[in-house]
Parts: C-alpha cells; sequence; structure tokens
C-alpha cells in the first residue's frame, strides 16, 4: 500500500493487517498510545481544504507519536487564497521533502489528483474528498467495531441518514462487505439514500423503525448541508421525528448495540442527546481510536511498520 485514497477495492487482508497493526499501538487500557519512533526524520504535510476537527487533530497526534515532523497548512492564510493551484501547491510543499501529505478537500478525486503528481517516495492519505470516500473513518470505525463486537460475520450493521452525501457512508460500506458483516443497511428518507446502493449487496429502509431492528451496530450520520446545493429539504424538527435516533426507538435493535457516529453530532436533529450520552454510544472511543488508526496506515503507506 503506497498510498491510502479508498477502503474500496482493499482486500480483507489488508484491512485487517492495518486493524491489527492500529492494535499494536494501543496500550493496555485501550486508549493511550505510546510514543514510538517508526517515522523519524520524515515530514507529514496536513493540508485540509475543507474544514476538520478530529481527523486533522488526530492526524497531527498520530504522526507526532510516529515521531514525524508535522505541518499543518493554514489553506485559509496560504497562498491558495491568491489563486495559487493545488498541484503548484503540492509541487512547492514537496520542494520542502514532504514524505506524507494528509489531503482533505471538497472536490471527489483531489488526492487522487495529488496521487498522480508527487514523487514514488512520496505518499498521500486521504483525509476526506467530497461526497467519495473518508478511508480513515472507515478504518477507525471498523476498529472501533471489531474492538466492541470481536467478529464481522454475525453483524447486521445499520447506517442511518444522509447516505447520499456521506464519504463516510460509502468507505463504511465497502469495509463492511468486505470484512464479511453479515448484514449492512442504509437507512434514510428516499432523497438522501442513492439508488445504486442494492447493487453492492446493501439492504435499504426508508423507516428508521425497520432499519435498526435487531441492528448489532447503528451509525449515525448528519445531514451534509454543505453538500446539498440548496435542495428541498425537510426542516431539522421533521427530520428529527422520522430518523432522529432517540432512546425509544434504539430500544428497537439488540439490547447491546453499539451507537457510532463520526461526528461532528447535530443533537435533536439526527440524534438525541439521550443517546449521545447514553450507555451505547461509543462515539468518543471512535476518536480515540482514531489516532492508532492514523499511526497504523502512515505507518504502512511509509514502509515503516513496527
Ligand atoms: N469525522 C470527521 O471527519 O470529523 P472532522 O470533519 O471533524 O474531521
Amino acid at each position: 500500500l503506497i498510498h491510502l485514497l479508498s477502503t474500496e477495492g482493499l482486500s480483507k487482508d489488508i484491512l485487517t493487517h492495518i486493524l491489527d497493526t492500529a492494535a499494536n499501538f494501543v496500550s493496555v487500557n485501550d486508549r493511550e498510545v505510546k510514543k514510538v519512533p517508526l517515522l523519524r526524520g520524515k515530514s507529514v504535510f496536513n493540508l485540509f481544504f475543507e474544514n476538520s476537527t478530529r481527523t486533522r487533530t488526530t492526524f497531527e497526534i498520530a504522526a507526532k507519536r510516529l515521531s514525524a515532523d508535522v505541518f499543518n497548512l493554514d489553506i485559509a492564510r496560504s497562498s491558495a487564497s491568491k489563486g495559487e493551484s493545488l498541484l503548484d501547491t503540492i509541487a512547492n510543499l514537496s520542494a520542502m521533502a514532504a514524505d506524507i501529505f494528509v489531503v482533505r478537500h471538497s472536490e471527489s478525486g483531489a488526492p487522487y489528483l495529488v496521487a498522480q503528481h508527487v514523487a514514488p517516495h512520496v505518499h498521500v492519505v486521504n483525509a476526506g474528498d467530497g461526497r467519495h470516500a473518508h478511508p480513515t473513518q472507515g478504518l477507525l470505525d471498523m476498529y472501533t467495531i471489531r474492538h466492541y463486537k470481536k467478529d464481522f460475520s454475525n453483524l447486521t450493521v445499520a447506517i442511518v441518514g444522509d447516505v447520499l452525501h456521506s464519504r463516510v457512508a460509502r468507505s463504511d460500506i465497502h469495509a463492511l462487505t468486505t470484512l464479511g458483516a453479515a448484514e449492512v443497511r442504509v437507512v434514510g428518507p428516499r432523497t438522501l439514500v442513492p439508488t445504486d446502493l442494492a447493487q453492492m449487496g446493501v439492504r435499504v429502509f426508508h423507516t428508521l423503525e425497520e432499519g435498526i431492528r435487531d441492528a448489532d451496530v447503528i451509525i449515525m450520520l448528519r445531514l451534509q448541508n454543505e453538500r446539498m446545493n440548496g435542495a428541498l429539504l425537510p426542516s431539522s424538527q421533521e427530520y428529527f421525528k422520522a430518523f432522529g435516533l432517540t432512546a425509544e426507538k434504539l430500544r428497537l435493535a439488540k439490547p447491546d448495540a453499539i451507537v457510532m457516529h463520526p461526528g461532528p453530532i447535530n443533537r435533536g436533529v439526527e440524534i438525541d442527546s439521550e443517546v449521545v450520552d447514553g450507555p451505547q454510544a461509543v462515539i468518543l472511543s471512535q476518536v480515540s481510536f482514531g489516532i492508532a488508526v492514523r499511526m497504523a496506515v502512515m505507518s504502512i503507506v511509509a514502509g515503516n511498520e513496527a
């Protein structure tokens, strides 16, 4: 694996290897990650052309725990605002001896373009491109599921909400089907669920109650208004009434079901506070596991594994 651009096309062996490598970075209390010298002398450039709280910060922490030097380009203050193209930006940062580019961009495919133009020794990790893919989120979601449920083969996983605009949903679906989840469901209003998902072996539901019934894992998604281009949408209240996950509705899932969310959450829109702060939510564990998973990805693409 030279670049990580998508979970699509990654074999079960590679996905499992990434999860196992991440597990090696996590200490006995399941959270703490020790500093290791695997990327000492390497430079990681975080290029976030779209906003981020979790992904940017955990990539920075992960790179530091691998002993790399980390540079966060402040895009708003960069010369991108003066018309410098993405590829010229990359060429100039490459001249500063970058080894890994972590790229988030609102345009689907931007990290692929970067990967086609970097030198052979430089690696690109997709940190979310448009509505296309968010592979490290998909991988940390798989890590979280494996942590709580041990094995994918008996699991029913429901992905609920604005699937149409969700790069997380796509990355999760590819990883879950490859890892052998028993049933992958998508649940949402007809306007927010793509029609091609049935071809991927995914079951489609248009009511929350049916979609989460007897599920082992529920992955909630927010309404991604920034990618809707002014489409006519239900109000937040209408949406919450139909697809918001409340404690009462959660009782339709298995009693030990876990509730996940990639964040940012919108309380009272797609999920009720009682669920976010309740015992079945593992949302903050996902964030913590993201550090080890991103360490695993960067050390594997750079060829400097433990
Ligand atoms: N899950 C996720 O990508 O969050 P951020 O947008 O805050 O990075």
